[in-house]
């Protein structure tokens, strides 16, 4: 006999157990299947983002950024600090027990709001309009039928053609978070977001780490002026970053990995590293979904194919995440996820892409939502720009965190805020107060009239909106 649903999402990560819960919120049966088990061979729902993602990641940075203060920068303040050590194993069970507790949280979670939880692959067998049978393949297999169906199956690290990994020497996210010992030399083939925040923890801690970028450009999605101080922030802090390289043979030793590349300059290049990280971007995950059974459609790179509401080819299978175009980042699989029940639900679930903030969690952190310079020169949008530097910021002087700046871009006729742009400490926090901005369609003007607290670094906020107009008052 098969258990029947009126949603089934397959997927527990942040777009799948979201939209599980709001679903079931909504009044619908509602059941998630997720795959992800724990070193225990148990459930650990929450996905790419809880387990090897998100969460990990901003733990290690967190201590890692600790231990970099205690080295370097505790001694400014008049904190002497003697016979410092490095226990990276408490470093990497705290982070285990991180991603633990989020585990449970999100178990919690479906039972608080009585959603059924399979601990499986989940795979359609068939169906139509009326409905699809799903299979559970687990500790013991299982049907189970639903009206509704939301695929939120998410990513996988993206190889090199020619190097594998094997999470001991080329490592993707997964083996990034887990190094036993601090690596003598660490490679990092993209300087992406992952290649930037992994790398960091890793310089913390002592690595010599050494960035192969194939673009000439440096973290081109990013506003230039805020990208052109990031590369010199970072590589002022030791990461050695080379762009415009193409890479060629990897070849794992027993203890190393070879990797020969060619630079810029158009030089053969062979470095040896004691282990490899591999970040250069992440394709969707449709393995063992039996897509092509069902004829659900993927387009030509692999996403399932939907529309602007995250509707599929087949009726009422709907997707959202990483799985699906757009940018894959935990907050938009979870917009994603709830605007699909409401949907489902006959409400009118909305996903505003314009409003998505993006934030890389470096130090200084990289914040920014809406357009950038470059893009609004492209489109021939007429803008103005102010910025403020964070040095003369009352608070970020008392913190001793005075790199970088804010930057607005507004219309220049109607001064409506088109994007803002962050360096510097906070700046994924800092950046909500502009998303909120953005969302009501304020104008810098509004942003620089409101009464920011003092002292704070929410007052360069204020200064750069100002400046839009070249009146900043303290700089
Ligand atoms: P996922 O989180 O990948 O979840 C998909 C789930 O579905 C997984 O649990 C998988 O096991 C399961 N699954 C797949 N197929 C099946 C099946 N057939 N049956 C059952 N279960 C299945 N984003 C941010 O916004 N902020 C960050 O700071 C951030 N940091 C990151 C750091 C790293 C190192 C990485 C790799 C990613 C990071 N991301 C971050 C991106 C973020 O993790 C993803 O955008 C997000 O997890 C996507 O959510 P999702 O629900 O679409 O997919
Ligand atoms: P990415 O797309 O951010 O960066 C990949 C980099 O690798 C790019 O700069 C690209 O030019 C480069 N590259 C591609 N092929 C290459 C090659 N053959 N040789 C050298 N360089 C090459 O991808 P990344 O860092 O793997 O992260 C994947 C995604 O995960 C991100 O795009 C983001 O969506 C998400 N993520 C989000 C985080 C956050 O929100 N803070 C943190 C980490 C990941």
């Amino acid at each position: 006999m098969s258990k029947n649903f009126d949603v089934v999402v397959i997927g527990g990560g942040p777009g799948g157990y979201i939209a599980a819960i709001r679903a079931a919120q909504l009044g619908f049966s509602t059941a998630c299947i997720d795959e992800w088990k724990n070193a225990k061979n148990g459930p650990a729902p929450g996905g790419t983002c809880t387990n090897v993602g998100c969460i990990p990641s901003k733990a290690l940075l967190q201590s890692s950024e600790h231990y970099e203060h205690a080295g370097h920068a505790f001694a400014d303040h008049g904190i002497e600090v003697k016979g410092l050590n490095l226990n990276l194993g408490q470093m990497l069970a705290r982070k285990d027990t991180i991603v633990k507790q989020n585990n449970d949280g999100i178990l919690y979670l479906f039972k608080k709001n009585k959603v059924t939880f399979f601990h499986g692959r989940g795979s359609f067998v068939k169906g139509d309009a009326n409905g699809y049978e799903i299979k559970v393949a687990g500790a013991a297999e299982e049907s189970i039928t639903a009206k509704h169906v939301i695929v939120a199956t998410g990513s996988n690290a993206r190889a090199l053609p020619n190097a594998p990994f094997d999470e001991k020497l080329i490592l993707s996210n997964t083996g990034a978070l887990a190094i036993d010992s601090v690596p003598k030399k660490l490679g990092v083939i993209g300087a992406g977001v992952i290649g930037l925040e992994m790398g960091s923890v890793w310089r913390r801690v002592g690595a010599e780490v050494t960035v192969l970028e194939a673009l000439p450009g440096f973290l081109s999605a990013v506003d230039e002026q805020i990208a052109k101080e990031a590369f010199k922030l970072f590589t002022k802090q030791g990461l050695s970053i080379s762009l415009g390289v193409k890479i060629g043979a990897i070849t794992p030793g027993k203890k190393d990995v070879t990797v020969e590349y060619t630079d810029d300059k158009g030089n053969a290049q062979k470095a040896v590293f004691d282990r490899l990280i591999v970040s250069i971007g992440r394709v969707p995950n449709t393995i063992g979904l039996n897509a092509e059974g069902v004829g659900l459609k993927l387009d030509e790179r692999g996403f399932i194919a939907v529309d602007g509401d995250c509707k599929t080819n087949l009726p009422n299978v709907w997707a959202v995440g990483d799985v699906v175009r757009g940018p894959m980042l935990a907050h938009k699989a979870e917009e994603e996820g709830v605007a699909v029940a409401e949907r489902i639900a006959g409400q009118h679930g909305h996903v505003n892409f314009n409003t998505i903030p993006w934030v890389i969690y470096t130090s200084p952190e990289i914040a920014w939502v809406g357009k950038t310079e470059q893009q609004l020169k492209a489109e021939g949008i007429a803008y103005k720009a102010g910025s403020f530097p964070f040095m003369a910021n009352g608070r970020a002087r008392a913190l001793g965190d005075t790199s970088g700046m804010v930057k607005f871009l507004a219309d220049a006729k109607s001064d409506e805020i088109l994007g803002v742009h962050i360096i510097g400490p906070m700046a994924s926090e800092l950046i909500s107060e502009a998303v909120v901005a953005m969302e009501f369609r304020a104008s810098s003007e509004d942003i620089a009239r409101i009464c920011h607290a003092h002292p704070s670094l929410s007052e360069a906020t204020k200064e750069a909106a100002l400046a839009v107009d070249k009146r900043s008052l303290n700089f």
